[in-house]
């Protein structure tokens, strides 16, 4: 065996994580099982003590600091769930944790944080100014570092979740699905299964939005991301760690990408067969092992997803049960264009027939033609194009919507429409920080000649807001608002040329 994964086999069989962290379960997903055709088995990460395996790895790394380190205390930052590991594992060890959280942290968090006797200090907008204070503290007061991943006691912590699922589960394993979002989880669990039982398949699931893993993999370094997706906020990252890096790149046999609604789905999966409710980041395993059974058309596998944390906003569930249809493949959103006259309306409800419908908007706009916006409930994709052609063999024109964010996200809430008055209009989406003063921050850096001629916004009950934006910006004055846009500093998306907007807004 290569001397570094036995060294890494050492750190894991002496890694001192009980006496925070709890042998989690391993559980046999019923319902899930039967509609895959694979016996599904859930590692509950979820039920640990701070509801997220993050406890593991920060304890482990803690429990071996000398008295004297101890003495001066840890510095971490994280607005996470590594927060609550180093905050509790410090209260065991008993040493003060500072811990460095950006000031648009929601309370929740930060109270969490306290209510386990941490320092909590508020500093930067982002993790990263929350990091570089962390990095200053610890050099002032000679704090030790709690790094969330890049670290072998951390990485070692994380691998006793591989541990325990060999010893749990003795019979053949085809795959374990691991969320990755620095690396350090997936990066101990592939140590120990490639140790001990190599022929089992570790797959690493990560965003579509969020992959800086897989995107180093591709590149042969860590690669850095200007920005990430923010809906799976455990695995929000934009550079994984050096060791970490070097240990996915060996170690792990295959990755697979999720979106936003396969991630609801696998959330209501979850909750289906458990009564549980997981965070996005806690329910990737599941939502990548479904994909990864499609592509493989896996069957009478067993197949381990690790359920790694349960930190969820109770108030993210409206957003995660609604798109939860979408990425289960029960609903299709179509744009369908029909004749504005006598006997269309009837015939596009023909075709419609017996499917229900979950969602209708329609406007009339135009003498010739009329856009109809319609939500229609499905067994699964395939029926799709079955229905698109059912429309085109009547003369309708139908756009599939299901991976169109606009028409998810805004366009199907929105009332208003279409207006004559939009000259030199663009249109984007935007997500920032929710706190007070975002939006005017926004305004008020915009040039005053610049008008708003569209808005829409819906509390989602995320950390981060979700808006629509209308702005028309002169021709001659577009460098100047590509200036605005990337000093203002908020992810955003250009859906100008969106066919969705031309159909229904424009
Ligand atoms: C719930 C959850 N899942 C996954 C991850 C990603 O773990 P790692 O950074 O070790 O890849 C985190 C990290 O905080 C997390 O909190």
């Amino acid at each position: 065996m290569e001397t570094r994964l036995l060294d890494y086999l050492q750190r894991i069989l002496n890694s001192r994580v009980y006496d925070v962290a709890i042998e989690s379960p391993l559980e046999l997903a019923e319902k899930l099982s039967n509609r895959l055709g694979n016996k599904i088995w859930l590692k509950r990460e979820d039920k640990q003590p701070v509801h997220s395996f993050k406890l593991r790895g920060a304890y482990n790394k803690m429990s071996r600091l000398t008295p004297a380190e101890l003495e001066r205390g840890v510095v971490c930052s994280s607005a996470g769930n590594h927060a609550q590991g180093v905050a509790l594992s410090a209260r065991q060890l008993g040493c003060q944790a500072h811990i460095v959280m950006p000031v648009t942290t929601p309370e929740l968090k930060s109270d969490a944080v306290r209510a386990l006797g941490a320092q909590v200090i508020l500093c930067g907008d982002s993790y990263s100014d929350a990091y570089l204070h962390a990095l200053e503290l610890q050099k002032k007061h000679q704090y030790v570092f709690v790094h969330p991943f890049d670290d072998p006691d951390v990485i070692a912590g994380q691998g006793t979740v591989g541990m325990e699922i060999l010893r749990q589960h003795q019979h053949p394993i085809h795959a374990v699905f691991v969320a990755i979002g620095g690396g350090g989880l997936i990066s101990g669990v592939a140590a120990y299964i490639k140790a001990v039982r190599p022929e089992i398949k570790v797959i690493g699931v990560q965003m579509a939005d969020s992959n800086a893993m897989l995107q180093s993999i591709e590149s042969g370094h860590p690669v850095t991301l200007p920005d990430v997706g923010l809906f799976s906020d455990g695995t929000a990252v934009k550079l994984v760690g050096t060791e970490t890096f070097r240990l996915t790149q060996e170690l792990v046999d295959d990755f697979v990408t999720v979106d936003t609604d396969a991630v609801c789905a696998a959330i209501k999966d979850a909750f289906e067969d458990t009564r549980s409710i997981l965070e996005p980041a806690g329910a990737m395993g599941i939502a990548g092992m479904k994909q990864f059974v499609a592509q493989q058309q896996l069957q009478g596998q067993d197949l381990v997803a690790i359920t790694c944390g349960a930190n969820m906003n109770f108030d993210r569930l409206r957003f995660v049960a609604e798109r939860a249809e979408v990425g289960e493949e029960r609903e299709a959103l179509f744009a369908v264009t029909i004749p504005e006259e006598r006997g269309s309306f009837k015939q596009f409800c023909e075709i419609v027939g017996q499917r229900s419908v979950t969602e209708f908007s329609y406007r009339i706009c135009d003498e010739r033609e009329a856009h109809v916006l319609v939500g229609l409930s499905i067994r699964n994709r395939s029926e799709v194009p079955e229905i698109t052609d059912d429309f085109a063999s009547r003369g309708f024109v139908a756009l599939d919507l299901v991976d169109n964010d606009l028409a998810k996200d805004h366009l199907r809430y929105m009332v208003g429409g279409r207006s004559p008055l939009v000259g030199n209009e663009r249109l984007y989406r935007f997500e920032f920080p929710e706190r007070p003063g975002a939006l005017m921050r926004f305004l008020s850096r915009m040039h005053p000649s610049w008008n708003i001629s569209l808005f829409h916004y819906r509390n989602q009950g995320s950390d981060f807001g979700r808006i629509l934006v209308g702005i028309q910006v002169p021709a001659d004055e577009l460098p100047d608002f590509q200036d605005f846009l990337a000093t203002l500093g908020y992810r955003h998306v250009d859906e100008t040329a969106n066919p969705v907007y031309r159909l229904f807004l424009r």
